[in-house]
């Protein structure tokens, strides 16, 4: 059972937790739009500390807070310097005197979970080389509201084996889905995520034949081939998994009532086309909103528990 004390990893949760928060997520959704939310958190702080770039995850952060009467502002690592102008452990009890909760992205999981290991208060991992928790629960809530179910379907991603494939592996081995990630050779996902997954039951699959993938998939899934902190890579990774892209014929190949998703920012012409990004399968933009509808429940859940 998850001890609702920080929001690091899918795999600190277990199935029942999962599922409660996509359904409270898609609740407070409902009620957020009708404008029936209350201001349950009212006199509530949130420091978002940033380690690299962010749109959506700064923004939904930040209206989560804000939507439900809190306050959240952002800091840039050019002020703090995590672990070089003064010490994780040091940053953490500090920013813990003045919020209530703390949100980080940065390079190394093993630093956001020492900066949870010394907080007074609850952290969320907004992202780290490892993981891509809150993105991935934000895309069950999408799959969710679009197929009616996450249980019992196939989804396929193609592309790197990266942080956030490495989130759906996570939540592939709480939940009963298929996940199949289509690669090429040198970008499997992290082993022992993994290797854990499956020893856990996990319907989990590495292949390397994007056509043969996408067969009878509910759910398209890439992300970018080049992840941030990799852009020295960037043109090696664009030559050897240019035959992942998603495009129209690729598509054409899943199930006709599959739709597609990408967390973005998109590569267009890279991962993804252009036809394929704006055409009617698409669920993208769906998906990045649902970043701070499914964000406002976590926190509700670390908050108000
Ligand atoms: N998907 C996502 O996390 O986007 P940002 O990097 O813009 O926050
Ligand atoms: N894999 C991407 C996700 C961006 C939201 C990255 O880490 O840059």
């Amino acid at each position: 059972m998850w001890d609702r004390r920080h929001f690091m990893s899918i795999y600190d949760l277990d199935g029942a937790d999962v599922m409660h928060l996509l359904e409270y997520a898609v609740e407070t959704k409902k009620k957020a739009v009708a404008g029936e939310l209350p201001g349950l958190l009212a006199g509530k702080s949130m420091a978002m500390i940033f380690r690299k770039p962010s749109l959506r995850t700064r923004m939904s952060f930040e209206m989560a807070m804000v939507g439900a009467g809190g306050y959240a502002f952002y800091v840039s690592d050019e002020e703090i310097k995590l672990g070089r102008r003064e010490a994780v452990c040091d940053v953490s009890r500090v920013v813990s005197r003045f919020v209530d909760i703390m949100m980080i992205r940065t390079f190394d999981q093993a630093e956001a979970e020492e900066l949870a290991k010394f907080a007074g208060v609850p952290v969320i991992n907004g992202l780290t080389d490892m993981y891509h928790p809150c993105q991935v629960m934000g895309d069950m809530m999408t799959v969710i509201e679009h197929k009616g179910r996450i249980e019992g379907l196939k989804v396929v991603f193609l592309g790197d084996g990266n942080n956030v494939a490495n989130s759906w592996i996570n939540a592939a081995a709480k939940i009963d889905f298929e996940f199949v990630l289509a690669t090429v050779r040198g970008y499997e996902p992290d082993e022992a995520v993994l290797s854990r997954a499956k020893k856990d039951g996990a319907k989990v699959e590495i292949v390397y034949d994007p056509a043969e993938a996408v067969k009878d998939a509910d759910v398209v899934y890439t992300d970018v081939w080049t992840s941030m902190g990799q852009e020295g890579e960037a043109e090696k990774r664009r030559n050897e998994m240019r035959p992942l892209q998603v495009n129209a014929d690729l598509l054409r190949a899943a199930r006709p009532d599959a739709i597609v998703m990408h967390c973005l920012p998109a590569h267009r012409g890279e991962e993804i086309t252009d036809e394929v990004m704006d055409g009617p399968q698409s669920v993208v933009y769906d998906e990045a909103e649902n970043r701070m509808h499914m964000q406002r429940a976590v926190i509700l859940e670390l908050l108000l528990k």
